[in-house]
């Protein structure tokens, strides 16, 4: 087998710190030296800015079919555009979001979570870890309400409880859980240490 890069996801819902993780991670690999990419969902390719507006004006008339399979869109183009091309030079991707937000956010509007994972499984490289990153919906609004002056519609208390009920449900041996109730760099510590574990053997 050739070998490929390292593909690990940062996922849980908004206000947990995850993206704070990731680029944490990506300075830390550049010290390193290891060649790395950093990648986001959604995108900033034309699915993600149609998703992008309804997070910023609401859903209007879109439905949530249509909203789902603009994500599906959007990750489609990424896998292709961008992750597996950067696991073919044997890149370590950090992606901060991946199906398993999907799963979360749009099982919590009705889908079934366990369907959108295989469904997205297709033609999505399975990530090499997923961190999935947990607090309270009430712990992570606070911290939305002090850095931005609006929610979107992905934001409400209610639904953002619904969302992480799902993500407690996800099982696999590439899940790690972690819980944002620590600083920053000791769980910066802990994720350099697990990802070591893979670049390094
Ligand atoms: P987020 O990473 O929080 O973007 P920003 O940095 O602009 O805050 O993602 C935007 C929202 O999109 C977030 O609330 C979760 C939602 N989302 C889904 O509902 N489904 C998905 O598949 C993805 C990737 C994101």
């Amino acid at each position: 087998m050739p070998k490929r890069g390292w593909l690990f996801v940062f996922e849980g819902i908004d206000g947990t710190g995850k993206s704070t993780q990731c680029r944490k991670m990506e300075d830390y690999l550049n010290t390193k030296e290891v060649p790395s990419v950093h990648l986001r969902e959604p995108t900033d390719g034309v699915w993600g800015q149609k998703i992008r507006e309804i997070l910023t004006i609401g859903r209007g008339n879109v439905t949530r079919e249509e909203e789902l399979s603009w994500f599906i869109e959007d990750r489609k183009e990424d896998v292709e555009k961008n992750i597996l091309p950067a696991l073919d030079q044997n890149k370590v991707v950090l992606l901060d979001r991946y199906y398993y937000s999907t799963a979360a956010y749009q099982g919590a509007l009705g889908f079934n979570p366990g369907s959108i994972i295989l469904d997205n499984e297709i033609f999505a490289p399975v990530p090499d870890r997923a961190y999935i990153f947990s607090a309270t919906p009430e712990e992570c609004l606070a911290r939305i309400e002090s850095s931005r002056e609006t929610q979107s519609s992905f934001e409400k208390l209610e639904y953002l409880k619904s969302v992480q009920k799902i993500f407690d449900t996800f099982e696999g041996k590439n899940i790690k859980r972690i819980n944002s109730n620590k600083t920053i760099d000791d769980i910066h510590g802990i994720l350099c240490r697990d990802i070591n574990k893979f670049i390094e053997a």
